[in-house]
Protein backbone atom coordinates (compact mmCIF):
# COMPACT_ATOMS: atom_id res chain seq x y z
CA UNK A 1 0.00 0.00 0.00
CA UNK A 2 1.28 3.57 -1.08
CA UNK A 3 2.69 5.59 1.82
CA UNK A 4 0.89 8.79 2.04
CA UNK A 5 4.50 10.28 3.83
CA UNK A 6 6.98 9.58 1.49
CA UNK A 7 7.80 11.80 -1.08
CA UNK A 8 5.43 11.27 -4.61
CA UNK A 9 5.32 11.88 -7.74
CA UNK A 10 2.82 14.97 -9.08
CA UNK A 11 1.81 15.50 -13.07
CA UNK A 12 0.23 18.57 -14.08
CA UNK A 13 -2.24 17.49 -15.91
CA UNK A 14 -3.16 20.44 -17.53
CA UNK A 15 0.27 20.30 -19.30
CA UNK A 16 -0.31 16.98 -20.64
CA UNK A 17 -0.85 15.65 -24.34
CA UNK A 18 -3.99 14.19 -24.41
CA UNK A 19 -2.50 10.71 -25.46
CA UNK A 20 -0.25 11.01 -22.09
CA UNK A 21 -3.26 11.94 -20.17
CA UNK A 22 -5.19 9.21 -21.59
CA UNK A 23 -2.67 6.70 -20.46
CA UNK A 24 -3.03 7.93 -16.62
CA UNK A 25 -6.59 7.68 -16.82
CA UNK A 26 -6.94 3.71 -17.84
CA UNK A 27 -3.97 3.00 -15.54
CA UNK A 28 -5.88 4.40 -12.68
CA UNK A 29 -9.42 4.02 -13.09
CA UNK A 30 -9.55 -0.14 -13.20
CA UNK A 31 -11.01 -2.03 -13.22
CA UNK A 32 -13.32 -0.77 -15.58
CA UNK A 33 -16.54 -2.93 -16.84
CA UNK A 34 -17.32 -2.88 -20.36
CA UNK A 35 -20.46 -2.32 -22.40
CA UNK A 36 -20.07 -3.78 -25.60
CA UNK A 37 -23.08 -1.40 -27.62
CA UNK A 38 -25.02 -2.55 -30.58
CA UNK A 39 -26.56 -0.34 -32.90
CA UNK A 40 -27.70 0.68 -36.42
CA UNK A 41 -27.28 3.19 -39.10
CA UNK A 42 -29.51 5.14 -41.07
CA UNK A 43 -29.49 2.33 -43.88
CA UNK A 44 -30.13 -0.66 -40.97
CA UNK A 45 -26.80 -1.95 -41.06
CA UNK A 46 -25.44 -3.22 -37.45
CA UNK A 47 -22.82 -1.68 -35.54
CA UNK A 48 -20.94 -3.57 -32.32
CA UNK A 49 -18.21 -1.90 -30.42
CA UNK A 50 -17.19 -1.80 -26.74
CA UNK A 51 -16.25 0.72 -24.55
CA UNK A 52 -15.41 0.54 -21.18
CA UNK A 53 -15.49 4.35 -19.94
CA UNK A 54 -18.71 3.09 -19.03
CA UNK A 55 -21.30 2.88 -16.20
CA UNK A 56 -24.90 2.86 -14.33
CA UNK A 57 -25.76 6.48 -13.56
CA UNK A 58 -29.22 5.79 -11.44
CA UNK A 59 -32.19 3.16 -11.11
CA UNK A 60 -35.35 5.96 -11.44
CA UNK A 61 -35.28 6.01 -14.30
CA UNK A 62 -32.75 2.87 -14.64
CA UNK A 63 -30.35 4.64 -16.85
CA UNK A 64 -26.63 3.72 -17.98
CA UNK A 65 -23.90 5.91 -19.65
CA UNK A 66 -21.24 5.12 -21.57
CA UNK A 67 -18.29 6.96 -23.32
CA UNK A 68 -17.44 7.34 -27.41
CA UNK A 69 -14.27 9.30 -27.50
CA UNK A 70 -13.41 10.84 -30.88
CA UNK A 71 -10.14 8.63 -32.95
CA UNK A 72 -6.52 10.44 -32.89
CA UNK A 73 -7.28 11.62 -36.15
CA UNK A 74 -10.50 13.31 -34.98
CA UNK A 75 -13.83 11.50 -35.92
CA UNK A 76 -16.37 10.22 -34.30
CA UNK A 77 -17.15 6.61 -33.45
CA UNK A 78 -19.57 5.31 -35.86
CA UNK A 79 -21.71 4.44 -32.34
CA UNK A 80 -22.40 8.06 -31.22
CA UNK A 81 -23.24 8.83 -35.37
CA UNK A 82 -25.97 5.98 -35.27
CA UNK A 83 -27.25 6.78 -31.67
CA UNK A 84 -27.71 10.70 -33.01
CA UNK A 85 -29.15 9.40 -35.96
CA UNK A 86 -32.03 7.00 -34.14
CA UNK A 87 -31.92 7.80 -30.21
CA UNK A 88 -31.55 3.59 -29.44
CA UNK A 89 -28.67 1.40 -28.70
CA UNK A 90 -28.85 -2.03 -26.39
CA UNK A 91 -25.45 -2.24 -24.04
CA UNK A 92 -24.74 -6.03 -24.10
CA UNK A 93 -22.32 -7.51 -21.47
CA UNK A 94 -19.74 -9.64 -21.91
CA UNK A 95 -18.49 -12.98 -20.05
CA UNK A 96 -15.02 -14.60 -19.77
CA UNK A 97 -16.07 -16.34 -23.28
CA UNK A 98 -16.75 -13.66 -25.41
CA UNK A 99 -13.41 -11.87 -24.36
CA UNK A 100 -11.51 -12.52 -27.99
CA UNK A 101 -15.07 -11.67 -29.90
CA UNK A 102 -15.47 -8.41 -28.02
CA UNK A 103 -12.27 -7.59 -28.69
CA UNK A 104 -12.49 -8.31 -32.37
CA UNK A 105 -15.37 -6.04 -32.38
CA UNK A 106 -12.85 -3.10 -31.50
CA UNK A 107 -11.26 -3.44 -34.58
CA UNK A 108 -11.64 -0.29 -37.19
CA UNK A 109 -13.96 -1.76 -39.56
CA UNK A 110 -15.24 0.92 -42.12
CA UNK A 111 -18.71 3.00 -41.41
CA UNK A 112 -21.45 0.13 -42.78
CA UNK A 113 -19.55 -2.66 -42.10
CA UNK A 114 -21.33 -4.82 -39.28
CA UNK A 115 -19.03 -6.10 -36.76
CA UNK A 116 -21.75 -8.57 -35.93
CA UNK A 117 -20.30 -10.51 -39.25
CA UNK A 118 -17.07 -10.01 -38.84
CA UNK A 119 -16.41 -11.35 -35.27
CA UNK A 120 -19.00 -14.15 -35.69
CA UNK A 121 -21.58 -13.14 -33.77
CA UNK A 122 -25.32 -13.75 -33.87
CA UNK A 123 -27.30 -10.91 -34.41
CA UNK A 124 -30.96 -11.50 -31.44
CA UNK A 125 -34.16 -9.73 -31.98
CA UNK A 126 -34.90 -6.57 -29.58
CA UNK A 127 -38.12 -6.16 -28.27
CA UNK A 128 -38.47 -2.62 -28.03
CA UNK A 129 -35.83 -1.24 -30.21
CA UNK A 130 -34.61 -1.37 -33.73
CA UNK A 131 -30.24 -2.22 -33.02
CA UNK A 132 -29.83 -6.13 -32.24
CA UNK A 133 -28.40 -7.51 -29.42
CA UNK A 134 -25.49 -10.44 -28.89
CA UNK A 135 -27.55 -13.42 -29.31
CA UNK A 136 -24.42 -15.30 -27.70
CA UNK A 137 -24.23 -12.32 -24.27
CA UNK A 138 -25.08 -13.41 -20.79
CA UNK A 139 -27.39 -9.90 -20.24
CA UNK A 140 -28.33 -7.17 -22.95
CA UNK A 141 -30.11 -4.15 -22.05
CA UNK A 142 -32.17 -1.90 -24.64
CA UNK A 143 -31.40 1.53 -24.25
CA UNK A 144 -33.31 4.54 -25.98
CA UNK A 145 -31.15 8.03 -25.40
CA UNK A 146 -32.18 10.17 -22.73
CA UNK A 147 -28.68 13.19 -23.84
CA UNK A 148 -25.68 13.37 -25.07
CA UNK A 149 -23.06 15.47 -23.37
CA UNK A 150 -20.09 16.87 -25.33
CA UNK A 151 -16.99 16.72 -23.41
CA UNK A 152 -13.87 18.82 -24.94
CA UNK A 153 -13.52 21.32 -27.86
CA UNK A 154 -13.99 18.52 -30.09
CA UNK A 155 -11.38 16.69 -32.27
CA UNK A 156 -8.87 14.81 -31.30
CA UNK A 157 -8.97 13.17 -27.44
CA UNK A 158 -12.30 15.20 -27.05
CA UNK A 159 -15.43 12.60 -26.35
CA UNK A 160 -18.72 12.80 -25.61
CA UNK A 161 -21.07 11.01 -22.35
CA UNK A 162 -24.01 9.10 -24.02
CA UNK A 163 -26.84 8.34 -20.76
CA UNK A 164 -29.41 6.37 -22.08
CA UNK A 165 -32.65 5.28 -20.16
CA UNK A 166 -33.15 1.25 -19.96
CA UNK A 167 -36.45 0.12 -21.74
CA UNK A 168 -35.62 -4.19 -21.25
CA UNK A 169 -33.56 -6.78 -20.25
CA UNK A 170 -32.88 -9.97 -21.73
CA UNK A 171 -30.49 -12.79 -19.87
CA UNK A 172 -29.17 -16.31 -20.02
CA UNK A 173 -31.15 -18.00 -18.13
CA UNK A 174 -27.97 -19.59 -16.58
CA UNK A 175 -27.43 -16.04 -14.67
CA UNK A 176 -30.76 -14.94 -13.51
CA UNK A 177 -32.20 -15.85 -10.30
CA UNK A 178 -35.17 -14.36 -8.93
CA UNK A 179 -34.32 -11.26 -9.37
CA UNK A 180 -31.02 -10.90 -9.48
CA UNK A 181 -27.82 -11.68 -11.29
CA UNK A 182 -25.19 -14.93 -10.37
CA UNK A 183 -21.41 -13.65 -10.65
CA UNK A 184 -19.93 -16.63 -10.80
CA UNK A 185 -22.35 -17.74 -14.14
CA UNK A 186 -21.76 -14.41 -15.53
CA UNK A 187 -18.23 -14.46 -14.97
CA UNK A 188 -18.04 -10.62 -16.50
CA UNK A 189 -14.41 -9.10 -17.42
CA UNK A 190 -13.09 -6.04 -16.78
CA UNK A 191 -10.73 -3.74 -18.35
CA UNK A 192 -7.00 -2.52 -17.19
CA UNK A 193 -4.37 -0.64 -19.31
CA UNK A 194 -3.39 -1.26 -22.79
CA UNK A 195 -4.70 -4.62 -23.56
CA UNK A 196 -4.87 -6.00 -20.19
CA UNK A 197 -8.02 -7.80 -18.35
CA UNK A 198 -9.42 -9.34 -15.52
CA UNK A 199 -12.02 -11.70 -14.31
CA UNK A 200 -14.04 -10.93 -11.04
CA UNK A 201 -12.35 -13.43 -8.58
CA UNK A 202 -11.28 -13.02 -5.15
CA UNK A 203 -14.50 -11.82 -3.68
CA UNK A 204 -14.62 -10.02 -0.37
CA UNK A 205 -17.73 -8.73 1.04
CA UNK A 206 -18.10 -5.89 4.16
CA UNK A 207 -21.22 -5.04 5.43
CA UNK A 208 -22.63 -1.43 5.46
CA UNK A 209 -21.77 0.47 8.93
CA UNK A 210 -24.70 0.99 10.87
CA UNK A 211 -24.78 4.55 13.25
C1 LIG B 1 -12.19 -3.31 -24.10
C2 LIG B 1 -12.25 -2.07 -24.93
C3 LIG B 1 -12.76 -0.91 -24.39
C4 LIG B 1 -12.88 0.26 -25.14
N1 LIG B 1 -13.39 1.39 -24.56
C5 LIG B 1 -13.58 2.50 -25.30
C6 LIG B 1 -14.20 3.65 -24.72
O1 LIG B 1 -14.57 3.67 -23.54
N2 LIG B 1 -14.37 4.73 -25.53
C7 LIG B 1 -13.99 4.73 -26.85
O2 LIG B 1 -14.20 5.73 -27.54
N3 LIG B 1 -13.41 3.65 -27.41
C8 LIG B 1 -13.21 2.55 -26.67
N4 LIG B 1 -12.64 1.43 -27.25
C9 LIG B 1 -12.30 1.46 -28.67
C10 LIG B 1 -13.54 1.24 -29.56
O3 LIG B 1 -14.15 0.00 -29.29
C11 LIG B 1 -13.12 1.29 -31.04
O4 LIG B 1 -12.65 2.59 -31.33
C12 LIG B 1 -14.22 0.91 -31.99
O5 LIG B 1 -13.66 0.76 -33.28
C13 LIG B 1 -15.32 1.93 -32.09
O6 LIG B 1 -16.25 1.43 -33.01
P1 LIG B 1 -17.31 2.28 -33.80
O7 LIG B 1 -16.56 3.35 -34.58
O8 LIG B 1 -17.97 1.25 -34.66
O9 LIG B 1 -18.25 2.90 -32.80
C14 LIG B 1 -12.45 0.27 -26.50
C15 LIG B 1 -11.91 -0.91 -27.05
C16 LIG B 1 -11.79 -2.05 -26.27
C17 LIG B 1 -11.21 -3.31 -26.87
Amino acid sequence: MPNPKSSHVEVDVEKLPFQEAYKLIIGSIVPRPIAWVSTVNKSGVSNLAPFSFFNGVCSNPPSVLFCPVNTPEGREKDTLVNIRDNRQFVVNLVSRGLAEKMNQTSANYPFGISEFKEAGLTEGKCKKVKPPRVLEAPISMECELIEIVKVGPGGPGSGAVVIGKILHMHFDPAVYKDGKILIEAFDPIARLAGSAYCPVRDIFTLDRPKL
